[in-house]
């Protein structure tokens, strides 16, 4: 049995939320309650994915994550919270840790990270995205006391899946667009990437080997490490036939993409500075930690492409 034994996630229906509830519902046996916090909203709107959810055990607690008393109640009963909450609510994790710093049963908090690690250098912490979720670690780290309150932040780098796509209107920040046979390669260096089923997988392995190591510690956990020219050679490969149109953005063009997005206030801007850091190697770790929490089995690239191709296939 698992040492966390009560859970209780914050964004459960969101992206990567969504793959943290199936891998703990996938260990079902290892744990007394899987509980989720979710809004009003949500319960309206998908309330036929809350209504499954319940019937595999879960237990669906609606509140606003703003009502101190609600989330009070909910943390009853909880040793562990696991937040996945999306970018535009980072800083609603302060008050959710300090309650759960306060609460007699919390004592271990994941917040939402599951992304680029934000102290991977000096310049770090400059960076305009980081900002959020710096601030949740200095709170977590200087102002709670670890006898009240123990955290771990898995650090995930890109999701492979998001990493393929061409975001519309950003075609020169990268990506591949199955269909046209078209692929924009940015041109640096390796790139780390996880899928979001494996991030469900390597949060329920957090919760599943517990240690001094892995308490009070950033996981820089991956899938694999690949290249832009790796991937491609993968499409390829599984595809055959048709030439692909192939092109390249370069760092520099990436920077200037970049400044010119954040200049004119431009939400893509996010996502610029998140592949320039991932291109610049940002996502490259010494040691990934995916050991320390079982060596958990994770999907390789030529699962990701096949995956891709046949999302594609289906639309
Ligand atoms: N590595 C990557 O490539 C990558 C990509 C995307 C995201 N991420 C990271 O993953 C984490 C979760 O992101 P996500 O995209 O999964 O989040 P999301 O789907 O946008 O949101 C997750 C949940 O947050 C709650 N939420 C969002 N906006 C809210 C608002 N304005 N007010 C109240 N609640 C709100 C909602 O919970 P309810 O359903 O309860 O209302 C929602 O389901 C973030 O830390 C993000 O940075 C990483």
């Amino acid at each position: 049995m698992s040492l966390a034994k009560n859970i209780l996630l914050f964004g459960a229906t969101g992206n990567i939320g969504s793959f943290i509830l199936d891998a703990l519902l996938s260990a079902r046996s290892q744990f007394t309650r899987i509980a989720i916090f979710t809004s009003p909203h949500t319960a309206q709107t998908k309330a036929n994915q809350l209504s499954k959810l319940k019937q595999q055990g879960v237990e669906v607690i609606t509140g606003n994550i703003e009502d101190e008393e609600a989330v009070k109640a909910a943390y009853a009963g909880i040793d562990t919270v696991i937040s996945a909450l999306g970018r535009d609510t980072l800083a609603q994790q302060i008050p959710l840790i300090r309650l759960a710093a306060a609460s007699k049963d919390v004592r271990w908090f994941l917040p939402s990270e599951y992304g680029t690690d934000i102290k991977y250098g000096p310049a770090s912490a400059n960076e305009k995205p980081h900002q959020q979720k710096l601030k949740v670690r200095t709170y977590l780290e200087d102002e709670v006391s670890r006898d009240d309150l123990t955290f771990s932040y898995v650090v995930t780098g890109p999701f492979a899946e998001m990493y393929l796509h061409v975001v519309p209107g950003l075609e020169e920040a990268g990506g591949w667009d199955v269909k046209r046979r078209k692929a924009i390669l940015l041109q640096g260096k390796d790139i780390s990437l996880t899928t979001m089923k494996d991030v469900g997988t390597l949060v329920l392995n957090t919760l599943l080997h517990a240690t001094a190591e892995t308490r009070n510690a950033a996981l820089c956990v991956n899938s694999f490490t690949t290249t832009p020219e790796k991937i491609q050679a993968e499409f390829e490969r599984q595809l055959g036939g048709q030439a692909w149109d192939v092109s390249q953005t370069s760092l520099a063009r990436l920077r200037e993409l970049e400044a010119a997005a954040w200049d004119d206030g431009k939400p893509a801007a996010t996502v610029l500075t998140l592949r320039r850091i991932w291109t610049e190697g940002g996502t490259l770790y010494e040691k990934r930690a995916n050991s320390l929490i079982g060596e958990p089995k994770v999907m390789g690239l030529e699962e990701v492409v096949a995956n891709e191709i046949a999302r594609v296939a289906n639309l």
